[in-house]
């Protein structure tokens, strides 16, 4: 099969669309056929066809659609992605910490394999080290088990420590170990980062459990690949889960425009924030 049948592509996506949102159109129709080629040989088949004709028989077992939602995802990330908004985060910070009378709840909401929540750690363990001491606490989810698997043990490949992460972090906040599968080192992170972490399955487009109001939420690099509907109604519900004042961080390319009118755009040396504007609703 060189091209996706027009029945084999309609199947997955609209499957792929109704669980996680993601869309795929016809446009990256190749981008599917490798997803699912990687599902056919994951379970042991040679083809894409031999899967539809698996699929049209027996329909996809459990096991067989977490993959595929799984494959289905894109996990690119790194350490302090688009870095003006960790300088903003740090300054931020730093004003809290005059009197602040809980921790600072902060909620990474697709936090692949974890680098994001870690570089806010970071920060804050930088501002630790000068004598700021603000308490906090990290909820991290992602719809991918297998990508969060990686980020609750925090051991990274030299490449990917080697993206993001300002001069001398490596050595102050990882420790290096040998790696089985090869001969290059992995970096496992710094213990005491990792405990104020909770790593939690959790997809957006679900119901959520009781998770509580957060004063930072950052959902980037999602809501690019969901409908116009879906981006609305998760950054709604976003926003049921925040308190006043609380910001909403996106990816660089991603705007709220024509999705709400809950937020106020602040721009501060190069970073994109938006400030919840009023109460809203209990969720
Ligand atoms: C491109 S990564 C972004 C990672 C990180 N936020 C960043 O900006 O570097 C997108 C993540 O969103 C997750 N994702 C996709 N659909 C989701 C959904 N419906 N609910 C929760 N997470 C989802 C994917 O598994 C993936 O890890």
């Amino acid at each position: 099969m060189t091209e996706l049948a027009p029945e084999v592509f309609q199947y997955f996506s609209r499957l792929i669309e109704e669980e996680t949102g993601i869309l795929y159109d016809v446009d990256n129709a190749y981008l599917l056929k490798n997803r699912l080629t990687d599902l056919a040989q994951g379970l042991g088949m040679q083809q894409v066809s031999e899967l539809w004709r698996d699929v049209q028989s027996n329909g996809l077992s459990l096991a067989a659609k977490t993959m595929l939602f799984d494959l289905a995802t894109n996990n690119e990330t790194s350490f302090f992605r688009d870095r003006p908004f960790f300088d903003y985060f740090r300054r931020q910070v730093l004003e809290r910490s005059q009197g602040a009378q809980r921790p600072l709840r902060i909620w990474c909401a697709a936090v692949s394999t974890g680098q994001e929540a870690y570089s806010l750690s970071m920060v804050l363990a930088e501002l630790r080290a000068q004598g700021i001491n603000l308490s906090y606490e990290i909820l991290a989810t992602d719809i991918s088990p297998r990508v969060l698997k990686q980020a609750s043990t925090g051991i990274y490949s030299q490449f990917e420590v080697q993206r993001g992460l300002p001069q001398g972090y490596a050595e102050r906040y990882f420790r290096q170990e040998h790696s089985e599968s090869s001969s290059l080192p992995v970096y496992r992170i710094h213990p005491d980062l990792r405990t104020a972490i909770t790593f939690q399955r959790l997809n957006l487009l679900e119901a959520w459990p009781n998770l509580g109001l957060f004063d930072i939420v950052l959902c980037r690099n999602v809501l690019i690949y969901q409908s116009p509907d879906n981006k609305r109604r998760t950054i709604a519900r976003l926003a049921q889960h925040m308190t006043v004042n609380a910001y909403l961080v996106l990816g660089d390319a991603e705007s709220l425009a024509w999705l709400s009118e809950s937020f106020n755009l602040e721009q501060q040396d190069g970073a994109r924030i938006y400030r919840l504007k009023g109460p809203q609703l209990s969720p």
